[in-house]
């Protein structure tokens, strides 16, 4: 099968591009690096030993968009920008590129015949819930307007089923941590806004401490409950999540464990995998901040198959690997992953200009 992973540069695209090359299929990336990182792909082509195609630009370029369309049998849309707490500042940015983004996206798809999408959805789309863990009939409350784009994203794809018998299949992940076993692919320290990484940052430089952002939660110690799940299951998931496409109806899942574990047994995990204390102060609560949040995973289970293997320690040590060979991320190559070669990866401008696409 040929796929189009729009995003395919970022923390989670590029643990699904090397899980679908390694798969033996044919994948088409288009990312306009906002937030991934070219050298991401370069990584992930090492990693699987197989090449792809990359269009470099922008999901609501109509042009670029359908060529990269050219023979695929199903979209994964992952491109999006992802942080509730800048989406508070900066609404209009998260509407303008999540959901008009994501309306051009499923333009150019109608218009070429490609009617079958896996969304990155999110778990930010239930705000707080009464009943914990969340099943997917629950109603929709978003506490920001990262949490309503992604909302309105499903809203979209309800009416592409409704009225175009599209096929789509919404995956609500939770909190998504670590990175791939090779310690080659993760997520870059310096910019990561989620509880491990800013918990392992804090780790490695001298002069930086973590806050917990509340200790006086209605939970067990105080602070925040979350359902977190390994990147390498989230990869695996939309694999599986192709056996759930089916014509006409949007099917929507929960990713998750159903196991949620607060801040301090996060901390606690962190200091047994890599043998030293994390140095934390505490803070204020958050704004926007639930108490608890953990998936209901039956349903995806029940129609799939889907079951995390990985638990928390093995996420927190897969993270810890790739930041002690990455310290900085994908900013200074590190020269630890050989014959990587930038032919093949074609700029827009080039792709416009009549060259064909890739591969990498
Ligand atoms: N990481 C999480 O905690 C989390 C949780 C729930 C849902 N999600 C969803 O998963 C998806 C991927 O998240 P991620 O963690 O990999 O984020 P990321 O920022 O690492 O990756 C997003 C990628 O999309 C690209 N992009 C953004 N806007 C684009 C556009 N208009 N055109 C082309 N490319 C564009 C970025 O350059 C980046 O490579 C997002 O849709 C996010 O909302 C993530």
């Amino acid at each position: 099968m040929r796929f189009l992973l729009t995003g395919g540069a970022g923390y989670i695209g590029t643990q699904i591009l090397v899980e679908l090359l390694q798969a033996g299929h044919d994948v088409a990336v288009i990312d306009n690096l906002s937030s991934g990182h070219l050298e991401a792909l370069q990584r992930a082509q090492a990693l699987a030993g197989r090449t792809f195609s990359f269009f470099r630009g922008d999901i609501a370029d109509r042009e670029l968009v359908s060529r990269a369309l050219c023979g695929v049998d199903v979209v994964f849309h992952l491109a999006a920008y992802k942080l509730s707490g800048e989406s508070m500042l900066r609404p209009e940015r998260y509407f303008q590129n999540n959901v008009g983004g994501m309306c051009a996206l499923l333009s150019a798809m109608e218009a070429a015949g490609v009617r079958r999408i896996v969304y990155s959805s999110s778990a930010a789309v239930y705000g707080a819930q009464r009943e914990m863990p969340v099943h997917e009939d629950a109603p929709l409350r978003p506490e920001s307007p990262y949490g309503a784009s992604k909302a309105q994203g499903e809203q979209m794809l309800e009416w592409m089923v409704r009225c175009h018998q599209w096929s789509a299949v919404s995956l609500r992940y939770f909190n998504p941590v670590g990175a791939h076993a090779s310690g080659h692919i993760g997520e870059p320290l310096e910019s990561a806004a989620s509880l491990v990484p800013r918990a392992l940052y804090a780790l490695t430089r001298e002069d930086s401490r973590l806050t917990i952002m509340g200790t006086d939660y209605p939970t067990p110690d105080g602070t925040c409950l979350r359902d977190y799940v390994h990147v390498k299951d989230l990869a695996r998931a939309h694999l599986l999540a192709l056996g759930a496409l089916e014509e006409p109806r949007h099917a929507i899942f929960n990713v998750g464990t159903g196991r949620p574990y607060s801040v301090r047994e996060v901390l606690s995990a962190c200091a047994r995998v890599t043998g030293r204390e994390v140095r934390f102060s505490e803070g204020a609560r958050r704004p926007g901040d639930v108490p608890c949040a953990a998936a209901n995973p039956g349903r995806f289970q029940r129609k799939v198959g889907f079951e995390a293997q990985l638990g928390l320690d093995e996420m927190v040590a897969s993270a810890w690997n790739w930041c002690q060979l990455n310290p900085f991320g994908y900013q200074e190559a590190p020269g630890n992953v050989d014959g990587l070669a930038l032919s093949g990866i074609l700029p827009a401008e080039a792709q416009r200009a009549g060259a064909p696409p890739g591969p990498v």
